[in-house]
């Protein structure tokens, strides 16, 4: 399995599981099954309501002997609403209580929008607090001392821009090392790319296979579905593999990391077993053609009447 390597030299599984959309009831087999069959990297966020059910699968893995808790890269993200820099500890402590575990590997700010304190989701412009307010920058010197104090062990960001991590870089102490995006062939953002790989900041693809299971509100009429897509789906047949293994390859070729969902075993091994899945340059060519810009997950929650974000400055585009 090829790493993602940190500047201290800590490495991460380029292909982990990805646990948006994985319920209760359902999340619990997954992370077991899924660490049973060789994945070594779990993308959870305290957002997704389902901390406390992988920390039992956690538990169990770990006191059957599956692994060693230094075998796994555990990565959690702090939620639009504990930006206040007094509330960032409490929610690490909440996330590491749920997942029973002392430390996480990496703790991303989840995306750079702030809710006002006890706002799950908003309701109305009225429930959020305007970056002016809740500037990023002290959100992130309280993750700062998350890091400082060794309850997380790596630092990043989510939804970012290039102008976002531009400015967070230009004052931070501690350097963002990750920065986790949707990317798939729809939408592979290669100037953000080249900045990251500039910068030494590496990159998490979200919803790479499409998040065909996302909430009937993040649906619009026009939105192709990638596992459908005909050229995908053409390499996949060269290669006698899946249009999902495709896509995840193409993920790891790239030098990114890629957590694919899942809660079903088959599903779960074969996204895993897309490592061996090898494309070719000219195969690499013509997804590069596929690119279109275009976003499953829009943001446009955040941007509501009556409050400052927009589109444009959510992305910076
Ligand atoms: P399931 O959990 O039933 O396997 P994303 O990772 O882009 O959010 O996409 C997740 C969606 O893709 C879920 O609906 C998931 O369903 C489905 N999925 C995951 N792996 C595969 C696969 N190998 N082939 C087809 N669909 C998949």
């Amino acid at each position: 399995m090829k790493q993602l390597t940190f500047s201290n030299k800590d490495t991460m599984a380029a292909i982990g599981l990805g646990t948006w959309k994985s319920d209760p009831g359902d999340v619990y087999d997954a992370v077991v099954e899924a660490i049973k069959v060789g994945y070594r990297h779990i993308d959870c966020a305290a957002i997704y309501g389902n901390e406390a059910e992988i920390g039992e699968a956690l538990n169990k893995v770990f006191s059957d002997g599956t692994v060693k808790r230094e075998e796994l890269w555990i990565t959690s993200k702090l939620w639009n609403s504990a930006h206040m820099p007094e509330d960032v500890q409490p929610a690490l402590k909440k996330t590491l209580t749920d997942l029973q575990l002392e430390y996480l590997d990496l703790y991303l700010m989840h995306w750079p929008v702030v809710l006002k304190p006890g706002t799950v989701y908003p309701e109305s412009g009225e429930d959020f607090l305007s970056l002016e307010e809740a500037p990023i920058i002290e959100t992130w010197r309280a993750m700062e001392a998350l890091k400082d104090q060794g309850a997380v062990r790596h630092i990043g960001v989510s939804n970012f821009s290039v102008k976002k991590l531009k400015d967070l870089k230009g004052q931070a102490n501690h350097q963002p090392e990750m920065n986790q995006v949707e990317m798939h062939p729809l939408l592979q953002q290669p100037d953000l790319m080249d900045y990251c790989q500039s910068e030494n900041i590496h990159l998490t693809a979200y919803s790479p296979l499409g998040s065909n299971d996302r909430p009937e509100r993040l649906k619009k009429e026009d939105d192709v579905n990638l596992l459908e897509e005909p050229t995908i789906n053409q390499i996949a047949d060269k290669h006698g593999c899946t249009a999902a293994q495709v896509l995840i390859s193409w993920g790891v070729n790239r030098g990114t990391a890629i957590i694919p969902k899942s809660v079903n075993p088959k599903r779960i091994k074969q996204n895993l077993d897309s490592a061996e899945v090898s494309l070719s340059g000219d195969d690499m060519q013509q997804i590069a053609e596929l690119d279109k810009h275009r976003r499953y997950i829009d943001g446009a929650l955040w941007c509501q009447d009556g409050n400052s974000y927009t589109m444009a400055n959510l992305w910076d585009e």
